[in-house]
């Protein structure tokens, strides 16, 4: 299928394509931006080129995934934002990383929101969850303004984590 582009007030979220590869490579690399991931806390540029390839695969196989977040008045891509299928528990779980440079301005926040949208509206899925590192606050916080709710604590990936969860976003 065709990604989709979704346009929000100050953001575009359009398909990742192989030349994202250096400044996706350059964010993900930013200070404290893996700090709450398992793994190493940095990636080579190979790792990148096959995360955006795998990025790109996931749309074909499922019809959704993770956008390249792009600013409207720079036109620089800012991260990445979306839904995607954690195969363990065959849950789809939202997920952004942003540029440390644009963190505080509510653009994950504005991000999530088109990506739920589209996942409700569009998708039609029942529940979309988000998996956060207990200490990753901010990361909570804007799963709090996304309307989601705190379900447990448990462990994913090997990792003691946060569950969130939303059904709906028409409810509020
Ligand atoms: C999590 C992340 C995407 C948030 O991006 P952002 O664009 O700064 O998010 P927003 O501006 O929409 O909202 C951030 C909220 O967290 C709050 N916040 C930031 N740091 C915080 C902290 N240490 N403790 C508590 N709240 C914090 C902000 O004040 C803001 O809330 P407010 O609007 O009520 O003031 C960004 O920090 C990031 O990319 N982090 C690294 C990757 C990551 O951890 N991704 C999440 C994986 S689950």
């Amino acid at each position: 299928m065709t990604t989709p582009t979704l346009t929000t007030e100050n953001l575009r979220l359009r398909p990742f394509t192989p030349q994202d590869t250096p400044a996706m490579h350059q964010i993900l690399n930013g200070r404290d931006v893996l700090k709450y991931f398992p793994g190493p806390q940095t990636v080579t540029k190979a790792q990148v080129d096959r995360m955006i390839n795998r990025l790109m695969a996931h749309w074909q196989e499922h019809g959704y995934g993770l956008w390249a977040v792009e600013q409207h008045t720079t036109g620089a891509l800012l991260g990445r934002c979306g839904l995607q299928r954690i195969p363990e528990t065959d849950e789809v779980e939202i997920d952004f990383i942003l540029d440390p440079a644009c963190w505080g301005q509510g653009f994950a926040t504005e991000a999530g929101q088109a990506s739920l949208q589209f996942g409700f509206a569009q998708l039609n899925l029942k529940e979309v969850v988000g998996i956060v590192h207990p200490d990753n606050l901010a990361s909570q916080r804007v799963l709090q303004k996304l309307g989601m709710q705190f379900a447990q604590a448990t462990e994913y990936f090997g990792m003691a984590v946060h569950r969130y969860t939303c059904r709906s976003i028409f409810l509020e």
